[in-house]
């Protein structure tokens, strides 16, 4: 352990100091942090973090796994009323996914399954119009918890003739069924990139996909959202394969060919935010073994990421926010042993963080029935009952710091690229309020092994002050159970939690001259809150400063679905016009390949593109994404 000179840390508003980590931490090494109490004074602080920003998508096919058919589920309400109460706003759902390409709307389908078209007319592999959805589909989203922000995905793949009525009926019934959840936005198609040769005719790419994009966002901004005085600005655009073997699905791309096109209606463009998918991992696309191990070395969460970065910022420079709204550790179901463990629940807590630094305004991890990488399980699947994986911990941890701030939060990275050890810090009212340790050196078997690292703190505004420790603990890195965040655990049969986070917190003083340590076991991620015990004050949400937030609701709940809904997107104007803008660089990647992929059990198909990104430079990184 190298030693530091710790007057002249002292001198910079904000230092990080660290030592250089071996893969695996054995003996307690010590990372000195000086970080800002300003948000102003912190390099790289981020835009305010939406209330919602941690939230799942649900592949449409599986619905009613998650909430159930004729018998409500207990589960899934549950465990999204927790996040809601706990942040402030329910997390943002995305209900989409490839499947949303193969349903169309029937009035008068009223099974709790979907009905199988027989006599279909559309192309396909599964067909555009396979099969029918009804009115139980959205009485099932309505027992999700009241102002459940929901992007809801529209069937472009359907080319029939009559497509304007059909799309603007799945439309309308969404905004006027919905009386729980709010819509907030359409995504119109699942991946457009990879309807060449399937749905579309092979060479269709990014100019037809807007062509269309726009043609539907029209028929909906007319037909629906004009007599219910919703603004046309409430689509987003699949940016899914924009990158390297796709640069016409490139947001830069689509800009110049006409996707912020003006409504002669409204006089707004269409566009609600950016709509990118993509998965750390994707079987049969990385090509590489995914290990527990690989994925705990928070480096490789970068590096994969380093071409999305570069969209992000691009994205943001148009004025308009970036939802990731198809992510995972590994696609398209999880991977077991990896996905489902603890040491997955510390990946998701850092990738929230990381992408929230990012100003990214949402995050939707995908879930299907049978995913492993889906925070929950909803039903019994394979002789297994339901039940709440380890990574949900993570996400209740990410409500809590952002409840924590009344919908002002904002995060700066203290410490990165140093493989297993992060560290953030999330500012509320633009003050420091929590610092996040994470250290995801693996141990599988924490009782036999004790190591750590110590994070030594200078802060000198914080003397004498306490912290109070919130922990994101488990018995080991491959563990499926026993997961605990800040004293809590959840319920699997309705998600309720137990446990008193106030007699399970930790403390550590800062001195008088504001120092103070905190050790951090391997496989461990400890929450430092100043002054009081995170989680454990009341929560309200702010008013929005975003124009694009709506509430489509009209029924009673309208008015306080509203308040609930209305720290959506909080991404104020101001941040938006300073965030960087990078160019593009198309040279940042290499080949492109496609493969097919059979079906992932849930009744579609599935095939996956893979951008194998400059291999020099991100080692065996992938850029990768889902089509279908
Ligand atoms: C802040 O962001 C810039 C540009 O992305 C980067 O070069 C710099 O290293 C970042 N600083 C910190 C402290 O993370
Ligand atoms: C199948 O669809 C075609 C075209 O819409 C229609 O002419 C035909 O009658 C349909 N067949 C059945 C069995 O519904
Ligand atoms: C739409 O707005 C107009 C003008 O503000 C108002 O007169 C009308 O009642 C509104 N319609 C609905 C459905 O809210
Ligand atoms: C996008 O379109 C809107 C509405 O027409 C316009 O105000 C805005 O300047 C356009 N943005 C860009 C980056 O062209
Ligand atoms: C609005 O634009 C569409 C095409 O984008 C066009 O068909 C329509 O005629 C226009 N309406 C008006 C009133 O200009
Ligand atoms: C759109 O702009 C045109 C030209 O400025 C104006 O005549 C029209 O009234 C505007 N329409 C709306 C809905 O604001
Ligand atoms: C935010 O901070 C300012 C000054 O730093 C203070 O005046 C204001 O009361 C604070 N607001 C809240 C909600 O804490
Ligand atoms: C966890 O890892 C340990 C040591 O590698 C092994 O003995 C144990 O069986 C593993 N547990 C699970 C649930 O895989
Ligand atoms: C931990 O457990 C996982 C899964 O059981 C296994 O793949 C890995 O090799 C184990 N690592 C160690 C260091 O025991
Ligand atoms: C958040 O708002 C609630 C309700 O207004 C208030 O009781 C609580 O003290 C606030 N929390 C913080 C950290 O300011
Ligand atoms: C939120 O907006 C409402 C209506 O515009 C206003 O009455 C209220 O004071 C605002 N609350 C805050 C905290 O700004
Ligand atoms: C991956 O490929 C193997 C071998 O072809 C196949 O058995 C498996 O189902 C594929 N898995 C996925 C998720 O595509």
């Amino acid at each position: 352990m190298a030693t530091l000179n710790f007057a002249s840390l002292a001198q910079l508003p904000f230092s990080v100091v660290s030592l250089a980590f071996a893969t695996m931490v054995h003996a307690q090494s010590t990372i000195y942090l000086s970080p800002a109490t300003n948000a102003y004074s912190a390099p790289n602080i981020s835009q305010i973090i939406p209330p919602s920003f941690a939230g799942m998508g649900i592949e449409p096919s599986n619905l009613y796994a998650f909430t159930g058919g004729p018998h409500k589920n207990l589960l899934t309400p549950g465990l999204l009323q927790n996040l809601g109460d706990y942040s402030g706003v329910p997390p943002q759902l995305r209900i989409g996914g490839n499947s949303q390409d193969n349903m169309v709307w029937e009035d008068d389908w009223n099974e709790y399954y979907f009905g199988q078209n027989t006599n279909t007319t559309q192309a396909g592999q599964t067909p555009a119009d396979a099969f029918f959805f009804g009115p139980t589909y959205f009485e099932c989203l309505n027992r999700l918890p009241l102002g459940s922000p929901i992007v809801f995905g529209l069937n472009l793949a359907y080319n029939g003739a009559d497509w304007a009525t059909r799309v603007t009926a799945s439309a309308r019934a969404a905004l006027t069924m919905l009386k729980n959840p709010a819509v907030i936005g359409f995504e119109i198609g699942n991946e457009p990139d990879i309807y060449t040769g399937n749905y579309r005719e092979v060479g269709y790419g990014g100019v037809q996909f807007i062509a269309e994009w726009i043609s539907r966002a029209e028929a909906v901004t007319s037909g629906v959202l004009s007599d219910m005085n919703i603004t046309s600005m409430f689509f987003e655009p699949s940016t899914t394969a924009s990158t390297i073997g796709k640069p016409t699905f490139e947001i830069a791309s689509m800009m110049t060919e006409g996707i912020n096109v003006t409504s002669n209606i409204t006089n707004s463009s269409y566009i609600h935010g950016w709509n990118q998918h993509d998965y750390f991992y994707f079987v049969n696309v990385s090509h590489y073994d995914l290990t527990l191990e690989w994925l705990m070395d928070l480096d490789n969460t970068e590096a994969q990421f380093a071409y999305w970065a570069k969209q992000v910022a691009i994205g943001l420079s148009y004025g308009y926010p970036y939802y990731l709204r198809e992510m995972a550790s590994a696609g398209p179901v999880g991977l077991q042993g990896i996905s489902d463990t603890f040491g997955a629940a510390l990946w998701t807590l850092n990738f929230f963080l990381y992408a929230a630094s990012l100003n990214i305004s949402a995050i939707g991890i995908h879930m299907t029935a049978n995913s492993y990488a889906a925070p929950w399980q909803p039903n019994t699947v394979n002789g297994v009952e339901q039940h709440v994986r380890p990574s949900y911990y993570a996400f209740a941890a990410f409500a809590q710091l952002l409840g924590n701030c009344n919908g002002t939060a904002r995060v700066a990275e203290f410490l990165g690229n140093q493989s297993n050890i992060r560290a953030y810090g999330i500012y509320g009212n633009d003050t420091l309020r929590s610092i996040i340790m994470i250290n995801s050196n693996l141990v599988n078997d924490t009782s036999s092994n004790s190591s750590g690292v110590t994070f030594d703190l200078n802060i000198p505004e914080l003397k004498n002050q306490v912290l109070y420790l919130s922990t994101l603990t488990a018995g080991g890195a491959n563990f499926t159970t026993g997961t605990t965040w800040n004293g809590l655990t959840y319920s699997d049969s309705d998600g309720s939690s137990s446990g008193d986070s106030v007699s399970s917190a930790g403390n550590a003083s800062f001195d008088d001259s504001g120092r103070a340590t905190i050790a951090v076991r391997n496989t461990q991620a400890i929450v430092a809150n100043i002054g009081w015990v995170l989680g454990t004050n009341a929560v309200s949400t702010p008013n929005s400063t975003d124009p694009t937030m709506h509430n489509a609701k009209s029924d009673a709940a309208k008015a306080s679905a509203a308040a609930r809904t209305s720290a959506l997107i909080a991404a104020s104007s101001s941040l938006l016009a300073g965030a960087t803008s990078l160019s593009a660089d198309p040279s940042a990647g290499g080949s492109a390949k496609k493969s097919g992929a059979p079906s992932t059990g849930s009744g579609h198909v599935g095939i996956v593109l893979a951008i194998v990104a400059g291999a020099a430079s991100l080692g065996a990184a992938h850029i990768l994404w889902r089509i279908g």
